[in-house]
């Protein structure tokens, strides 16, 4: 096992991620270590196991790091969604700082089961961040720690972020903040995402650009429930409606139910005949199941 993460790290160490110091260092199946995770975090790690127990080979790993490193471990399996448990080190400050091609966001171990940024769509962040320039507006939708915004900020575009919850909206203001950008000129919407498209389409309210990123599954606050497999045509219609001329939509989803064919047709059947859509890989560092699919359509 020891000698199977080494020769992980070594791959890491030369896919030249620039100025980035979180990524994923084992990824289960692609490492051949099935069932097995590591994230690193700006050098704290975060180990993710599909079975419940830990093994005393990986706690043992965890424990004689060298330089020693703080290290958290997390089950996959859970119902309970529960903040990752320190195994080993010191424990980490709530809130901590990562880069990321020179973009910085904050982490935490201590919020729940997702630590507030999610390492497999960092070549999606560039690509929005490549896509925008000054005087685009970017509505970045299920947003939560506002990561894309970021980017498209950071490139001189106006930014909406719209998420549910009222903390997430408030965790994208600080990643703002630290990264110089004036949150008092960029806009945050706290509600449900098909709601406001509509709302938008209504008012005339149209973007440059739009992010789709939502869970597989998810309810809103009136018990409405949003399935990936089942919804995402719609609301790729819906996001069409609010595009200003020439826009683009990035279409994402890690739903394992929707193979990329399929996605991809779902995306086509949604949005106008003569769009464009370039589909693109997982990052590097993620060796294993590709099952986070990514579509940017450009009308
Ligand atoms: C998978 S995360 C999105 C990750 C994000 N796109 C990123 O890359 O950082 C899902 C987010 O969607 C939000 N959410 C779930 N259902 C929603 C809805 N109907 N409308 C708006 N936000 C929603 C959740 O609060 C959560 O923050």
């Amino acid at each position: 096992m020891v000698g199977k993460i080494q020769i992980s790290e070594k791959i890491r160490s030369d896919l030249g991620l620039g100025d980035t110091d979180s990524f994923r260092l084992v990824d289960g199946i692609g490492d051949k270590m099935p069932g097995i995770y590591i994230d690193e975090f700006a050098g704290r790690r975060l180990l993710s196991t599909s079975s419940s127990g830990l093994s005393l080979e990986l706690s043992d790993w965890a424990s004689n790091l060298l330089p020693p490193a703080t290290t958290y471990w997390k089950r996959l399996d859970q119902t309970d969604r529960k903040s990752p448990i320190l195994i080993s080190g010191p424990p980490v400050e709530n809130h901590f700082e990562i880069a990321e091609r020179g973009v910085r966001y904050l982490v935490s171990f201590q919020s729940g089961y997702s630590q507030g940024i999610f390492l497999d769509q960092r070549d999606n962040r560039t690509r929005v961040r490549d896509r925008c320039q000054a005087g685009d507006t970017v509505l970045n939708t299920f947003a939560y720690t506002g990561a894309f915004s970021v980017c498209a900020a950071l490139a001189g575009a106006t930014t909406t972020t719209l998420d549910l919850s009222q903390p997430y909206i408030d965790w994208a203001q600080r990643n703002m903040e630290l990264n110089g950008i004036d949150v008092s000129s960029q806009y945050f919407c706290k509600g449900d995402t098909f709601h406001w498209l509509q709302r938008f389409a209504r008012q005339k309210r149209l973007f440059t650009g739009i992010i789709l990123d939502p869970p597989t599954f998810s309810r809103d606050q009136d018990g409405k429930v949003f399935q990936a497999e089942d919804h995402y045509g719609h609301l790729v219609s819906l996001a069409t409606a609010c595009l200003s001329p020439g826009g683009w939509l990035l279409c994402t989803t890690n739903c394992r139910r929707l193979s990329s064919s399929l996605f991809d047709r779902i995306v086509r059947a949604a949005i106008p005949a003569r769009a464009c859509l370039s589909q693109f890989p997982m990052p590097p560092d993620f060796t294993g199941e590709q099952y986070l699919k990514s579509i940017l359509v450009e009308t």
